[in-house]
């Protein structure tokens, strides 16, 4: 059952992403989805803007005999659980599915609907359990507002549901590169031990978008940066770079293992987090409006669409080794990496030309997109005198593995279904991050910075770059 089955999310990843899971039977045939919304819409309409919406986003051709084995099963229901027990049709939609295709009871809730209706609908769903099969319920990210929100919020679902019934979704865990830094880490033997204060000199996390708010100016109004993507995330990908290797790849030891590290973070000072807003610009050469002129934002808005910071994880491997990271909206491209940079060679034993030094090597983790991982070392440039540059290692999926990769949506849909919460978030480590975005907030209600504050288009605000020229470093890939 989706909840929010008119919403953006459904429509662009979520039966996109249930279409990829049929199309290679991947899906048992007593499946179907109970689509709820507030809207009014017929089943026939509903079935054809799902349909739409797999023809648009999917990344499998269009089967007319996979979308009618998914189209069988839909049902929809206009309900607002958030306002009333409005939950006849929810029931009787059930019901008709479990008799008509054997679903045995088993549920899965997807609450794909704003934050502000969770608390609600899991309240009324949790009146009403099944009795019979299995129940589990996914939530979307962000998991609250605030540290205080999120943990109300887990009390409330976990007075209902048991933390192993309960999937809280951060789609940037089922991507197949952010995963694959789990094996690149603990399946090769030659990283891990130069993978500490050592031998890394810093570590630079960014999740670029050239995209803007899409016309979701009521939720992002309400998120900005810090909680649309650094408290969830940004603080994933710090967790899974940082952490020590799991004693098993189950759900608590893994995220035993990235609680510690967001424990371990160290509350950056006002002076290591910079925020922006976008004015207008150009993006690919089209002219875009700034933030503050996207419909549904006020003229006003202090909302931030750009976040920077310097992180400290204090522990033995990573004491006093800079973690920056950055996030925004309209950027220059779309692009997330996880840069490992290495200490510099000690001492180069031959002359260099003059103006030259060695740089230090890179390791580059390409999430997306152009999937892969690239290591930059120095060569000597082919001729007479000792000419050095850089070049890179190179492994891409495209070259390795020649197969798409899957979207993360259907692994996590499908991992939810088998009852695997490894790649899910769990109610300790949402508040651990919820208490590091929280601190990071907590200087900003004093101050008002001068919004907007970068072009769209352009690598974000000045204070972004001082940040790292106060320690003598740059961001990379300007
Ligand atoms: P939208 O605003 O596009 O959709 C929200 C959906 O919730 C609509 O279908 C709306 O339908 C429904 N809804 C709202 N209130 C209620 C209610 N009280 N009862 C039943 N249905 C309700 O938002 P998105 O789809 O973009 O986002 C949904 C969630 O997914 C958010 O938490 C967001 O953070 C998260 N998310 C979204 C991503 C995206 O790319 N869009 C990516 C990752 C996470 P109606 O008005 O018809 O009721
Ligand atoms: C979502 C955010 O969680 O992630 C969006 O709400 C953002 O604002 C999106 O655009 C980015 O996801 P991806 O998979 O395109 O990097």
């Amino acid at each position: 059952m989706i909840f929010g089955a008119s919403g953006d999310l459904t429509q662009r990843k979520l039966f996109p992403a249930l279409y990829a899971l049929a199309y290679r039977n991947l899906l048992p045939p007593q499946f179907g989805v109970v689509g709820v919304a507030r809207s009014d819409m017929t089943l026939d309409e509903f079935r054809e803007r799902m349909q739409a919406a797999v023809e648009e986003h999917a990344r499998d051709e269009f089967r007319e005999n996979v979308w009618e084995q998914l189209a069988d099963g839909l049902r929809y229901v206009r309900a607002d659980l958030a306002d009333a027990e409005d939950d006849e049709g929810i029931v009787a939609a059930l019901n008709d599915l479990d008799a008509a295709r054997g679903t045995g009871g088993n549920r899965v809730y997807y609450l794909a609907v704003p934050p502000s209706a969770i608390e609600p609908i899991v309240l009324q769903l949790g009146r009403r359990r099944a009795t019979g099969g299995w129940t589990r319920v996914i939530v979307e990210k962000p998991f609250g507002h605030d540290l205080e929100s999120a943990r109300q919020l887990n009390e409330v679902v976990r007075s209902y549901f048991d933390e192993s019934e309960i999937f809280r979704i951060d789609h940037y865990l089922g991507k197949e590169t952010v995963q694959n830094m789990l094996v690149l880490r603990f399946g090769n033997g030659i990283f891990e031990p130069i993978w500490n204060r050592q031998f890394v000199d810093h570590v630079q996390i960014t999740v670029s978008e050239s995209l803007g708010i899409e016309g979701r100016a009521s939720f992002y109004e309400q998120a900005g940066a810090i909680r649309d993507i650094v408290q969830n995330h940004m603080l994933q990908l710090v967790a899974l770079t940082a952490m020590e290797p799991p004693i098993d790849f189950d759900a608590d030891s893994v995220r035993n293992e990235k609680v510690k590290v967001l424990r371990a973070v160290h509350t950056p000072g006002p002076k290591h987090v910079v925020r922006g807003q976008y004015g207008p610009g150009y993006i690919e050469g089209d002219e875009v409006p700034g933030y503050r002129e996207e419909p549904g934002v006020t003229p006003d808005s202090m909302t931030e669409t750009y976040v920077a910071a310097k992180l400290y994880v204090d522990n033995w491997r990573w004491a006093d080794t800079p973690f920056y990271i950055r996030t925004g909206k309209r950027l220059p491209r779309r692009e997330t990496t996880i840069a490992i940079q290495f200490k510099r060679a000690p001492h180069p034993p031959f002359e260099l030309d003059a103006g030259e030094e060695l740089r230090p090597n890179v390791l580059l983790v390409h999430v997306q997109p152009d999937e892969g991982v690239s290591l930059a070392i120095s060569a000597k440039v082919p001729g007479q005198g000792m000419t050095i540059r850089p070049v890179h290692m190179d492994f891409l999926y495209g070259g390795a593995f020649r197969v798409g990769l899957p979207e993360a949506y259907e692994r996590l849909i499908l991992d939810c279904m088998l009852g695997d919460a490894t790649l899910f978030t769990r109610a300790d480590e949402v508040e651990e991050q919820w208490a590091i975005v929280d601190a990071m907030v907590a200087p900003w209600k004093r101050d008002r910075p001068h919004f907007p504050n970068y072009a769209a288009g352009t690598w974000a605000p000045a204070a972004a770059d001082e940040l790292l020229q106060r320690d003598g470093r740059s961001w990379r890939g300007r």
